[in-house]
């Protein structure tokens, strides 16, 4: 028994693939920032919670780490563009490697609002990582550089995604196929 109807919840990523993918980028990241100086970590809260706690996990390197909140208007599928900070660092990122670690990037809107806001700050890099990328539904173009997966264009829940607020709390990364994933719950 679970609080979530596995009918109507398909898995797309199970948490073995995704401890995987985050023991390679942790690597990855690690080769790449060796020997170049201060690197802060900055989570978008909330959904990056799982993946930033997962990955710094296989960074080999003495990282900062800070969080900063975002969120886009609306409680529906889609972004509206419309995007608000609803908490800030709680440090500058002055002079350091700012590396950000997202949960998606579906239309890019947000990630461009936020790269703009970290570049007044004047970091000596700014770099993106982000779990999951839906390149069909990309409006604006922004760089990003670690990948974790690179999905279609469907509504996915979990390891950090909400759906309607809930959900983000699965040890996995799902597409909803049916109505009322959780008795009641609805977008
Ligand atoms: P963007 O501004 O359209 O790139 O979307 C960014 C934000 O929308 C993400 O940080 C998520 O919070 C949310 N989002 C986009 N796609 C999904 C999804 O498939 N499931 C849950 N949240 C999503
Ligand atoms: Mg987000």
């Amino acid at each position: 028994m679970s609080f979530y109807d596995p009918t109507k919840i398909e898995v797309l990523y199970d948490a073995a693939s995704i401890e995987a993918r985050c023991r390679q980028l942790g690597a990855q990241i690690t080769a790449d920032y060796q020997g170049r100086g201060e690197l802060a970590l900055v989570g978008v809260l909330r959904g990056s919670f799982p993946f930033i706690a997962d990955l710094v996990r296989h960074i080999d390197l003495p990282i900062e780490i800070d969080f900063l909140g975002l969120s886009s208007y609306g409680e529906r599928t889609e972004s509206s563009g419309i995007v608000r900070m609803t908490q800030d660092l709680s440090e500058p990122v002055r002079g350091k490697h700012v590396l950000v670690v997202e949960d998606i990037v579906d239309t890019g809107l947000t990630m461009k609002y936020l790269l703009a806001n970290l570049q007044t700050r004047e970091p000596a890099s700014v770099r993106v990582a982000t779990l999951l990328h839906k390149p069909e539904g990309q409006r604006v173009e922004v760089p990003i550089d670690y990948i974790g997966f690179t999905i279609p264009n469907r509504f996915v829940v979990g390891y950090g995604l909400d759906f309607a607020g809930k959900l983000r709390n699965l040890p996995f990364i799902g597409v909803v196929v049916g109505d009322e994933p959780v008795p009641g719950l609805r977008l």
